[in-house]
């Protein structure tokens, strides 16, 4: 039996694809490497020492998928795939609706028809939108997201409360990541964003190695202990571990559980760049620029059921990270494409 991992060959995916790998589960990878690439899995490859099948397709893609499905002996899916990039969602929001609500209701119905009901879906600490005050728990209620992507994760999360409650039968297991970041310690594997990096961790990496001039830090004037925004930074490693332990939890048990995956400490922009330069010998120039529309000064997790219903728990720290993620960024300075 084998657990599909739709979008197995991005940044999150293709760490849970090392872990999974490393815990003795077969997989089998899905991908249209629109975001990725297929180096990716040569590396996983690599890393583990253990072979697995790949498949590029395309989730919207119901011919497709019912192929993969009656080809392969799936009992499970880990589901990444989707589109992520929160302005582009703004200046392409039926995209983003196409590929991540459209893409997982034709995941869905495809698994359904191949009895295959067990599911564990990335969703995200944006669902807990702007009224909520930090720290963020599952029984908050959600909503108020601000861009089309974090809408598309909200409603995700709505149908798969819907399905479960249709049937049963379904077990599903809803992760709400706060802010991934890090790589594998062997450097071979690591997040690699297409053009500028959006996301705080590759900005300052790629100001380390050099490919920008500075960082712009937005916003000193927030209601936090320095005035720069916190998140809740969590080791991508620690939260592929996380997959692990929901789907082994989602295959013994029939129920629609939501965790957030996170640390459970806040860290605020200047205390990362602070983190990266001891962890790294490494000066980050930056300068204050205003804050950036959208974003919340404070954004950490109560973690506290996940250890408790999954036993699962953050074992790697802000340091830690900014370590993994220079020996990812130092030596592999544009990412897959060399
Ligand atoms: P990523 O872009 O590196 O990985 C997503 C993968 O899905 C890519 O390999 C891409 O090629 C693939 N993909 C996209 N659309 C597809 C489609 N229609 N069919 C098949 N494959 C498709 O992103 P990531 O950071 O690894 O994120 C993985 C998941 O976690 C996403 O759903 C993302 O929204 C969610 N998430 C990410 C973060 C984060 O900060 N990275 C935070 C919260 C949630
Ligand atoms: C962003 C997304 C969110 C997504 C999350 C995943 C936005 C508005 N939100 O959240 O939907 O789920 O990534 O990790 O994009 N910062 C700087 N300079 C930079 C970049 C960021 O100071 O060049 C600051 C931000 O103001 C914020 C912090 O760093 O305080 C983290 O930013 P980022 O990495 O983009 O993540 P989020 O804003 O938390």
């Amino acid at each position: 039996m084998a657990i599909l991992i739709t979008g197995g060959a991005g940044y999150i995916g293709s760490h849970t694809c090392v872990e999974l790998l490393n815990a003795g589960k077969e997989i089998v990878v899905l991908d249209n490497y629109s975001n990725s690439s297929p180096e990716v899995n040569a590396r996983v490859k690599e890393i583990t020492g253990k072979d697995f099948e790949t498949v590029e397709c395309d989730i919207r893609d119901e011919k497709g998928l019912h192929e993969v499905f009656s080809k392969y002996d799936i009992d499970s899916v880990i589901h990444f795939a989707g589109l992520k990039a929160v302005g582009e969602s703004c200046q392409k929001p039926l995209e983003y609706y196409e590929n991540n609500i459209g893409g997982t209701v034709n995941l869905l119905k495809v698994m359904a028809a191949h009895n295959v009901k067990t599911i564990v879906f990335s969703s995200s600490a944006t669902v807990y939108g702007e009224k909520n005050v930090a720290p963020f728990h599952e029984e908050m209620e959600v909503g108020g997201t601000t861009n089309p992507y974090g809408t598309t994760k909200l409603y995700i999360e709505t149908i798969l409360q819907d399905l479960w409650k249709s049937d049963n039968e379904w077990s599903v297991s809803i992760l709400r990541y706060f802010n991934p970041i890090g790589a594998h310690s062997s450097g071979r594997i690591g997040e690699s964003p297409n053009g500028i990096p959006n996301n705080l961790m590759p900005y300052i990496s790629q100001v380390a190695v050099g490919k920008r001039e500075k960082l712009s830090v937005f916003g000193d004037d927030y209601e936090t202990e320095d005035g720069t925004g916190v998140r809740d930074y969590i080791h991508v490693v620690d939260l592929a571990l996380g997959h692990v332990v929901a789907l082994e939890r989602a295959m013994k048990i029939n129920a629609c559980e939501v965790f957030n995956l996170g640390t459970g400490k806040g860290v605020s922009v200047l205390e990362l760049v602070h983190a990266f330069e001891e962890a790294t010998g490494v000066k980050v120039p930056y300068v204050i620029a205003p804050r950036r529309p959208g974003d919340i000064a404070t954004s950490y997790s109560d973690a506290s059921k996940a250890e408790r219903v999954l036993g699962w728990k953050a074992t790697r720290n802000a340091f830690d990270a900014c370590r993994d993620t220079w020996n990812w960024q130092k030596n592999n300075p544009d990412g897959y494409s060399v």
